[in-house]
């Protein structure tokens, strides 16, 4: 997406959280027909977290912004706007941005959900970057929070086994820098792919009744044949198209941060872009597929470590349940 704004918009600051109980894949061989080998070959999983039953989302995404707002340094009056992904909203309204406005005490900040499942934190991203570049916000935090244990369907050997509960946060600030930062968004949704990936119940066709907790509508149903070919694909072919784009070659990018679905799909991904698997961004096998957290924590992981640097390239890349997916192209500014 063409940037006509004064700023560029960098990242300043990361940061993340995830709960401390550990599921590892034997936890399912107790009650369902499934095995440790089975998760780790066809999914890259070796454990996942899980946040206490009584905690909601936002208790996570909070403690994401205070890690990411301490490693800035900088307190919370100063935040302009606050963008939550999230498929596991505290509730359905308020907004979750409201229950963490109110929680953190950012009296100075708006702020608003959006739902684009997988690829919630890079739609997010892309949203919260206008506000820098057209110089109206100096400070905004973009959140990638799922509580995703919420919505997992635990007699659905096909699904409960992938997903993990986690957050991660960044910090957006303006540059004038028009080589740094983020420097390049794509952005797709095709709603042929709803049939694939949804949670039926509790919106307004399927109102919450008996019925729809009997037929467990209210958990994830995912037919995943299908997702993976079309993920496959999909990410694969944004990601190619971003650097090709932009004129970058595979031997610049230092990193690939790919969401975190599934090993198989990572690594066809990272093998179209020409990239080794020593410059691809992972967690899955620590955290499964915590859906709009994945991209967020590995970067502030990968940061943290001291892996990310000055001046690197870093493309992120998503494909979820809409289908959404899409791709950025960043320069890593501080
Ligand atoms: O994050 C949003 C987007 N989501 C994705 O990108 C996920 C995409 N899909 C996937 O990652 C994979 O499709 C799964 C990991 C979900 C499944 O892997 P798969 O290799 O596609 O397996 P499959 O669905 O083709 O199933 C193969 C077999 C089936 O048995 P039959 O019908 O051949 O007898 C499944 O019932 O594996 C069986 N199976 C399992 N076996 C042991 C499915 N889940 C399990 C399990 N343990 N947990």
């Amino acid at each position: 997406m063409e940037n006509k704004g004064p700023f560029n918009a960098k990242i300043t600051s990361v940061g993340h959280y995830v709960p401390d109980r550990i599921i590892d894949n034997k936890f399912f061989e107790n009650f369902l027909d499934t095995n440790d080998e089975w998760i780790k070959t066809r999914t890259g999983i070796s454990e996942r977290r899980r946040l206490d039953k009584e905690l909601p989302t936002s208790y996570m995404a909070v403690r994401a912004i205070q890690d990411m707002l301490s490693n800035r340094g900088i307190g919370i009056e100063e935040i302009d706007l606050i963008i939550v992904a999230t498929v596991t909203p505290d509730m359905m309204y308020p907004s979750t941005a409201c229950i963490i406005q109110k929680e953190l005490g950012a009296k100075n900040a708006w702020g608003f959900d959006i739902l684009a499942a997988c690829s919630g934190f890079i739609f997010s991203l892309t949203t919260a970057i206008q506000f820098i570049q057209n110089g109206t916000h100096k400070k905004v935090i973009v959140v990638g929070a799922d509580k995703m244990s919420a919505i997992a369907n635990m007699e659905d050997r096909n699904t409960c086994i992938l997903f993990g509960d986690a957050a991660g946060a960044v910090l957006l600030e303006p540059t004038e820098d028009r080589d740094s930062g983020i420097l390049d968004t794509i952005m797709r949704i095709d709603g042929e792919g709803g049939k694939y990936l949804y949670q039926l119940g509790g919106g307004s066709l399927n109102p919450s009744t008996h019925e729809t907790v009997d037929k467990r509508m209210h958990f994830v149903y995912q037919d995943g044949k299908s997702v993976f070919k079309d993920a496959v694909k999909g990410m694969a072919d944004i990601s190619y198209e971003i650097m090709e784009k932009n004129n970058i070659t595979a031997d610049q990018i230092s990193y690939l941060v790919p969401h975190q679905a599934n090993m198989r799909i990572i690594t066809a991904c990272a093998e179209r872009m020409g990239i080794s698997m020593d410059k691809v961004m992972v967690n899955i096998h620590k955290y499964g597929n915590t859906t709009s957290a994945t991209i967020p924590t590995c970067i502030s992981e990968y940061w943290k470590n001291g892996k990310v640097k000055k001046g690197d390239y870093l493309i992120l890349s998503s494909f979820g349940a809409g289908y959404t997916w899409g791709s950025i192209l960043l320069k890593w500014a501080y």
